[in-house]
């Protein structure tokens, strides 16, 4: 264990508090565990409905089509995998895996309720070991989800083992304003709106915070795509939503 956090900056960090790795995965499991039945909902109330465009981006940008392998990983309640399914049509092969059984719970209801359950599989598993074969999925996608891993990079390397020569890598994260006047708007409505908003709806203040803090803690739009490039990725590159409210940055197993 690193115990000093400044030469770690993100990986061992539970929001403002500095915890082991081992701790930290748990904590995050707790969070997901804890808001699972109000996520979607807060979702909606959190961004304004913006994520539900931002994701349309992202599995535009993802171009699915019949034929081929999909793992969502950090898929929790099927976002971005239903998605997917709709463009992809009944020939895709889609795997959903979520560290957080009770995310998986909602996300399976869902896709029985859309008439879907057996067009997935779900699947319990640690972005930072894999239950899946090398070389094994044309597309690799994850959304809101890499922040909450405690080692990116880790995670970054097990992407890039279960592509195949060739696969796709994409993730959708939220990022780092540049423009200091929206920054400055955005943090405000961050720390104080967003943990409001938790406390009134979900009732839990706490784990609201925690996102908040995962946010700012994640690597820059740079920064992260330099390591998706050492992960052993390809053509790399990013492009910002929303001013860089959030970003997608993707690359291709060589
Ligand atoms: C903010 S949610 C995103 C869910 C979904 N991708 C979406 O866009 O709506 C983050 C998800 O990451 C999952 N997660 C956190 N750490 C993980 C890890 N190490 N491996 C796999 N999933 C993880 C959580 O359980 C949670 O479901």
């Amino acid at each position: 264990m690193n115990s000093n956090p400044k030469k770690d900056p993100e990986r061992n960090w539970f929001g403002e508090r500095h915890v082991s790795p081992d701790e930290k995965t748990g904590l995050v499991q707790g969070v997901f565990g804890s808001v699972s039945d109000s996520y979607d909902i807060m979702n909606d109330l959190m961004s304004g409905g913006l994520h539900r465009l931002w994701k349309d981006s992202f599995v535009r940008r993802i171009r699915p089509r019949g034929g081929l392998k999909y793992l969502d990983v950090a898929g929790g309640t099927g976002d971005i995998a239903f998605r997917i399914k709709k463009k992809a049509g009944p020939e895709a092969d889609i795997t959903i895996c979520d560290l957080t059984h009770d995310m998986l719970r909602v996300g399976r209801d869902r896709a029985i309720d859309s008439g879907w359950l057996d067009d997935f599989e779900w699947t319990c598993g640690n972005a930072e070991s894999l239950p899946f074969p090398d070389n094994h999925f044309d597309v690799y996608s994850i959304a809101f989800g890499l922040r909450n891993v405690t080692h990116i990079d880790t995670a970054l390397k097990e992407a890039a083992r279960v592509l195949k020569p060739g696969g796709r890598f994409f993730c959708l994260e939220f990022s780092h304003v540049e423009n200091l006047f929206l920054s400055k708007a955005y943090g405000a409505y961050s720390n104080h709106i967003i943990p409001e908003i938790g406390a009134m709806v979900a009732k839990d203040e706490e784990s609201y915070q925690y996102l908040i803090e995962s946010i700012k803690k994640f690597p820059k739009q740079q920064d992260l795509a330099q390591r998706l490039q050492d992960s052993g990725l390809k053509n790399v590159s990013f492009s910002n939503l929303s001013a860089g409210i959030v970003a997608i940055h993707q690359g291709m197993k060589p």
